[in-house]
């Protein structure tokens, strides 16, 4: 039996899947990229945004032909768009080709649910919430040499246009002995990148009996031995402390880049996200970190087109970019999500000035990238080579440990290792260069 499965959305989604994949290998279920031949298919959405979720609906439409080619072929939908009370009764009545719907923290009742689909039971529903929380289960992952790994699921921050709170429900921590045994397994196994997740790590324990902290649960894992770096994503500005600071800059195995999503430049704004803090703390923020290390890379998450923002609001967005230099950010026009207390605001500005204002982000965002990876030239990167280029032959990518691209010669022999890299070259979304010696040999052996 086969099973294709698909996540969309945020990496802790996609690590949910890999865990729907830990359920199904246990079942006896092998996988397949291809849906064709596919005995079973789960689509594990998001619900962030509504793009994703008509996307999620589109799919989900196309697979009626499937299921008319093959009538016993199983098909799941999960994920956060199923914790969204009308999701359920929708796909039941528009989509009754969808066996199955199954909520984030119901993951433990999906063999059963399988099991009585099989016997002929007619649309399986799940999405109550347990509390045999689903991060306990074994990962199928995708790639051999980087692992997410969840130290932490929900949020209680309620930011006011996000609908993560209500479908991933409050901040719940995992045990820390369990993340140390996981990453130093994965250690073992040779992987080289471990990526923490959590939509607040920096709350992670505070719901424990606070210890460890988020920055001692970085010097734990620090401890590990082995070669391998440690990235964490997302942190919440407000939650920023000087023992993370000092966390980071200690621990030599934590990479040395900061996601910290700003989401606006302009504090009226903010109040009205309700996110906690002012332009003027985020920027102390930035200062600490840079006066340790004048060009300390950071990216960050930018909503354009809150409901109601002005264009003098949003060109302090602008400044902000001008003035932090991030060295990506990931910026998202403004999406309703219904149940949040952004979508009560009757909002004036129109899709045509939202999208304007995007464009206008992306080209300063691109004039500063390519301006700010010039600082790269002539110096010497460790890279963790991950993937061959597609558009040029022979190039291969990787990330820096500062989370910059970097593209350079080579085969697919050196995927998975690190590798050093003199740049010689800056493009907006990447620097380029050449792989040093002693990098061939690592590359190689
Ligand atoms: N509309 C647009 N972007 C959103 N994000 C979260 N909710 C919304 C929304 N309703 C963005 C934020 C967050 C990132 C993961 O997604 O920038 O940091
Ligand atoms: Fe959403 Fe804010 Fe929580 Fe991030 S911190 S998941 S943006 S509510």
């Amino acid at each position: 039996m086969k099973a294709f499965v698909q996540s969309f959305g945020c990496q802790l989604n996609v690590s949910d899947g890999e865990k729907l994949k830990g359920l199904l290998g246990d079942m006896g279920y092998s996988f397949t990229g291809d849906n064709t031949e596919a005995d079973l298919i789960i689509l594990n959405t998001c619900a962030v945004r509504e793009s994703a979720e008509e996307r999620v609906f589109g799919i989900i439409g196309e697979m009626k032909h499937l299921k008319e080619a093959k009538p016993e072929m199983i098909i799941i939908v999960s994920g956060c768009m199923t914790a969204q009370e009308h999701i359920a009764p929708k796909i039941k009545k528009s989509y009754p080709h969808v066996d199955i719907v199954v909520g984030t923290g119901a993951f433990a009742s999906l063999p059963k649910l399988i099991e009585e689909c099989r016997k002929g039971q007619k649309f399986g529903v799940d999405i109550s919430e347990y509390d045999d929380f689903s991060h306990e289960r074994k990962q199928v992952r995708e790639s051999t040499f980087k692992a997410s790994v969840p130290i932490m699921f929900g949020c209680n921050n309620f930011c006011t246009y996000c609908i993560v709170p209500y479908v991933r429900g409050r901040e719940r921590s995992r045990n820390a002995e369990d993340i140390v045994s996981e990453v130093r397994g994965l250690v073992e196994n040779g992987y080289k990148e471990i990526m923490l997740l959590g939509q607040n790590v920096n709350s992670y324990g505070k719901d424990l009996d606070g210890s460890p902290t988020f920055p001692q649960l970085l010097r734990l894992l620090d401890g590990i031995d082995g070669d391998f770096v440690i990235r964490f994503m997302s942190s919440h500005p407000k939650d920023v402390t000087n023992e993370l600071i000092e966390a980071i800059f200690d621990c030599k195995k934590v990479a040395k880049h900061l996601h910290l999503p700003i989401q606006s430049g302009n504090d009226d704004i903010l109040k009205a996200m309700n996110r906690n803090y002012t332009v003027r703390q985020y920027l102390d923020t930035v200062n600490k970190l840079r006066s340790q290390c004048s060009d300390f890379s950071l990216t960050t998450d930018i909503i354009v087109g809150f409901p109601n923002e002005t264009d003098r609001q949003f060109e302090d967005t602008v400044s902000l970019l001008r003035k932090v230099k991030f060295d990506n950010i990931f910026a998202f026009i403004y999406s309703k999500r219904t149940g949040t207390k952004a979508a009560e605001i009757d909002d004036k500005i129109s899709g045509e000035v939202k999208s304007q204002r995007m464009q206008s982000l992306l080209e300063v965002q691109r004039e500063i990238a390519e301006q700010n990876n010039k600082r790269f030239i002539g110096r010497t990167l460790r890279v963790l080579a991950d993937t061959v280029s597609k558009k040029r032959k022979g190039r291969i990518t990787g990330k820096s440990d500062e989370f910059i691209i970097v593209e350079f010669d080579g085969d697919s022999g050196l995927l998975g290792e690190f590798v050093d890299v003199k740049v010689d070259a800056a493009m907006n979304w990447a620097v380029s260069g050449k792989m040093k010696e002693e990098g061939i040999e690592n590359g190689f052996n």
